[in-house]
């Protein structure tokens, strides 16, 4: 192979222009160079090999040692490409021991807050970019409808507006003043589309969507980010209509790429080119597979080794053009040259590590996001606990098999939850703050708390089938722990002798994530029979949900206080505590339903009109909380919901306006959501959409009137050839503290043609 003289070189020379430097830089790669810079690998493999025998563009999982190693490495090729490195930091830089770790996306959506989870990112960004990352698979914009699937608390929920709107603030706070602002990384929108849609919530099944669905729901969040500069986007695992995603000329070309107009890159998920060949089994072999991907427009290829061989075989054999990877390569060197990595290749800087992981206004930025994230479901009045002073002596049993553990309440995607090989144990214990750990920390000094565990939740055993075709291991399974009679009397007594029960409860990471969705909703181990226990013992009860998706609780605890804590991140039990002892107001609203049992499901709200009647013979459909839900500790009345332009042309606004009282005694934050029904529609449509939603602050006593605003222009319906208009015609306004019908006032407004 030649040398090259890279002093004279004009793709090193930054004085050129991108498209000038690409030409040059493409001219003097051999295929394998080329073949090599579409392939991203699992640095956790032979670095060497990777860098030097495969000519990897880039690289995941790269632990902080082997990025140096990486970046060492790559001084020594030939062309000195620099690597792209990425990572999963998804709600925080996720693998780095001690970096801030915050509620999981879930939890941000709680929040309905999109300046939030803006700073979130940008933090985010700051701690990733300071240690040699450059880009993150996040956010998530997948439509959480099947709670059974094991990535709900990935997503921002069930909604595409709100979906929209936060990841929308994501992705800015990522991607920050663009590619030269050093605390920058790159965002990937993920996983283009309909992969949430599927069968029986079986993680990666086929999803059964029509073009008309994905654009009615699943598209625009999708749509939004695109244009509004989303640097990549990442390709789901599953086949619509038979065609994986990944070789879906409809949705990249036509619709991606052609009436968006996304220029950015697209990178496949994991294997999912060898996943054509070995699982759905529809590519002969790897040649194969690997000239359909390159065609369809990919052009980052993530952890298909034998991609390799398969595409330079694909241009042996005349099944593709090398025209057809220098296209793909092109991008992945352009965004290469955009982000300067060939000026400075961003590596791990010590000062700013220094400066920027963990700091003190990160840290107190998690905390605002988890207090911001909990949501109150259930009151029977035995909250607030009071004050934590002077309120009289209290003794309050803290009880659950979540009360105490850290690692669980950072929820996937953090530290120990699988992912990576260099932290077994997690993140440090002493910068996650445990529901305990709150308590302790902020009761007066003359309360007492006392802790017991009360139930397991699980064991594991090794699947029998042993590894998947590709050699990766399978999750182990979970056997759900029997009830232990010793435990529950201990935890019993503990209750006998307080004033009050916090019951911490909810599910664990053996529970969540990809390849671990879930049968049952319900409460695993021995929790179901620990909750009835002390249910029945007779003390008031107020029972912490700390579980990374909506679960089913036993009847038993059907009036009892409710909290529901999505994972809460490292400071998700000062949070919680703050909450319980009435120091914060609770302020979160569900950004999902909750079922009453696993066969209601889908549970969502925007259900499309039309059905024979409206239950099960068996059961309500109602959900048991909805989108939207949340209560304060004080009370909100609606009233004189009023649109002040009752008749409206397409391009005007909607303007409305609303008085919220606070008729309490406490402070409330409420979250004023507005809806829209469209009276007939020209097809099927959903009963109602959230289009606008405000955040007020109310002292007690207080009332507000709030103005509202929807663009007629939003006021859409997808049509039977898949066309996204306003009809003409009657429209009602509904506004109120959820998305349940009956919460809800209602005015009507008329579209003119
Ligand atoms: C597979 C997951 O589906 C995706 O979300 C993630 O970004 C990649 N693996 C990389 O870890």
């Amino acid at each position: 192979m030649t040398t090259v003289d890279l002093s004279t070189a004009p793709y090193l020379d930054s004085r050129l222009s991108v498209d000038e430097r690409v030409a040059d830089l493409l001219g003097r790669m051999t295929l394998p160079e080329k073949v090599g810079q579409m392939m991203q690998l699992d640095a956790r493999e032979d670095l060497d090999e990777i860098v030097h025998g495969r000519h990897a563009g880039s690289i995941l999982h790269t632990s902080p040692a082997k990025v140096l190693q990486a970046a060492a490495l790559t001084a020594q090729t030939r062309l000195r490409i620099p690597l792209l490195v990425a990572e999963d930091c998804i709600h925080g830089h996720s693998f780095w021991e001690g970096a801030t770790i915050f509620p999981t996306q879930l939890g941000m959506a709680a929040t309905w807050d999109t300046d939030l989870v803006e700073q979130v990112a940008r933090a985010t960004a700051a701690e990733v970019a300071a240690t040699g990352i450059h880009w993150t698979f996040s956010p998530v914009l997948c439509i959480a409808r099947d709670l059974r699937w094991g990535r709900v608390d990935e997503t921002f929920g069930e909604d595409p507006f709100l979906i929209g709107e936060l990841a929308s603030a994501m992705v800015r706070g990522y991607q920050g003043d663009g590619l030269d602002d050093p605390d920058a990384i790159l965002a990937t929108a993920k996983h283009f589309a309909g992969y949430s849609e599927t069968q029986g919530g079986r993680d990666a099944s086929e999803a059964d969507i029509s073009r008309r669905k994905l654009r009615s729901w699943f598209l625009p969040p999708f749509e939004r980010v695109a244009r509004e500069g989303c640097r990549t986007f990442m390709l789901g695992y599953q086949t619509t209509d038979g065609v994986p995603i990944t070789v879906n000329d409809w949705l990249l070309s036509d619709v991606l790429r052609g009436e968006w107009g996304y220029t950015g890159t697209l990178i496949t998920d994991w294997d999912n080119i060898g996943r054509m060949v070995w699982e759905q089994k529809v590519q002969p072999d790897y040649a194969h597979a690997a000239a359909a991907a390159v065609k369809a427009g990919n052009d980052m290829v993530m952890t298909t080794p034998k991609f390799f061989e398969g595409a330079l075989e694909a241009v042996a054999s005349g099944l593709l053009d090398e025209a057809d990877i220098d296209r793909a390569v092109a991008r992945v060197l352009s965004l290469k040259f955009r982000f300067g990595l060939f000026e400075n290749p961003r590596l791990p800087d010590p000062e700013r590590i220094e400066s920027v992981i963990a700091s003190g206004a990160h840290t107190d930025l998690n905390l605002e996001v988890a207090r911001r994230s909990l949501v109150l479901l259930r009151n029977d009045g035995t909250l607030p606990l009071g004050s934590a002073s002077g309120s009289g002596s209290r003794r309050i049993a803290v009880v659950g098999p979540l009360a105490d553990d850290a690692q669980t309440q950072l929820g996937d995607w953090a530290g120990s939850s699988g992912q990576v090989d260099w932290m077994p144990d997690g993140h440090p214990r002493g910068q996650i703050t445990t529901v305990l750990d709150g308590l302790r920390t902020l009761v007066a000094a003359d309360w007492s708390v006392e802790h017991a565990d009360g139930a397991g939740i699980l064991e594991l055993t090794d699947d029998p089938a042993g590894v998947f075709p590709d050699g990766q291991p399978r999750p182990p399974i979970v056997v759900p722990s029997e009830p232990d009679a010793a435990q529950i009397a201990e935890a019993v007594a503990v209750a006998e002798r307080s004033d009050v029960v916090v019951a911490v409860v909810g599910d664990r990471i053996e529970l969540v994530g990809e390849g671990r969705s879930t049968a049952t909703l319900e409460l695993i181990g021995g929790q179901r029979a620990l909750l009835e226990a002390l249910a029945a013992a007779g003390t008031p009860l107020v029972v912490v949900l700390l579980a990374s998706k909506p679960l089913v609780l036993p009847d038993a605890v059907r009036d009892a206080s409710l909290v529901w804590v999505a994972n809460p991140g490292m400071r998700g039990g000062q949070a919680i505590a703050e909450l319980l002892l009435g120091i914060i107001e609770p302020a979160g609203r569900l950004p999902i339903s909750f079922a009453r049992h696993a066969g209601q499901q889908p549970t969502y709200y925007n259900q499309i009109r039309g059905q024979h009647g409206d239950r099960y013979a068996d059961l309500t459909q109602e959900p048991a909380f909805a989108f939207g839900d949340g209560l304060s500790y004080s009370t909100v009345e609606y009233s004189a919901l009023e649109v002040l332009s009752p008749v409206v042309r397409r391009g005007e606004t909607v303007r409305a306006r609303v008085r919220v009282a606070n008729t309490g005694d406490r402070p409330a934050h409420e979250v004023v959501q507005v809806y829209v029904r469209d009276a007939v529609t020209s097809v099927s449509w959903a009963d109602r959409e959230l289009k606008a939603y405000r955040h007020v602050d109310l002292a007690p006593g207080q009332s507000a009137v709030v103005d509202l605003e929807v663009p007629v222009a939003d006021c859409t319906i997808v049509d039977a050839a898949g066309r996204r208009i306003v009809e003409p015609g009657a429209f009602e306004l509904l506004v109120g503290p959820s998305s349940r019908a009956e919460a809800l006032l209602s005015s009507e407004f008329i579209v003119e043609a």
